[in-house]
């Protein structure tokens, strides 16, 4: 399974809790001429698609709202993310982009962890962020 978007959006399926519809997906711009755009990265190993991220760029503020990243349950844990994250920083660097921010669920330990890893600090707490009452931390990384 190549990273086309088909699979990306298989993958947002079956593995987010709140995945995003077709229609969402289809409508996303992908054009970095543009001031606000989506930059998805993708991961292949061995020609097999086992995560990507998706963050949405704002040149005027120089931000990247990382809004999905993720890893196939049985690659978690062997640095993939690590090495994505990074690359997208680099990227993000080149283009003058000053930080990173994400919502991530309180109860999401595992990404919790890997944020702070990352050395993500936490803004704020927003109470029922999500639509089924789960809460929010707002975390930001300076670039
Ligand atoms: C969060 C996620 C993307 C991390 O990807 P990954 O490739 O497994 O991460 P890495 O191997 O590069 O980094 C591992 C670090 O992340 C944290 N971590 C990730 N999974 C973990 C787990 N199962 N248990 C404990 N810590 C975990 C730890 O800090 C770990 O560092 P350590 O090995 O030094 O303890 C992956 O767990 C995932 O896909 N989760 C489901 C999707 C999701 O919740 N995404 C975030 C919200 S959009």
């Amino acid at each position: 399974m190549n990273c086309e978007i088909g699979s990306i959006i298989k993958l947002d399926q079956k593995f987010f809790e709140r995945p995003w519809t077709k229609e969402m997906w289809s409508n996303l711009n992908f054009d970095k001429t543009q001031t606000n755009f989506y930059y998805l990265s993708k991961i292949n190993h061995s020609d097999i698609c086992v995560g990507f991220s998706l963050y949405l760029i704002n040149k005027a503020e120089s931000l990247a709202h990382l809004l999905k990243i993720l890893v196939i349950p049985n690659k978690r844990g062997k640095g993939i993310s690590s090495v994505q994250l990074k690359n997208d920083i680099k990227y993000f660097q080149s283009l003058f982009i000053e930080k990173i921010y994400l919502e991530v669920s309180t109860k999401n330990l595992n990404a919790i962890k890997f944020y702070k890893k990352h050395s993500f600090v936490t803004l704020r707490y927003t109470q029922k962020f999500y639509n089924n009452g789960d809460d929010a931390f707002v975390m930001e990384l300076p670039l």
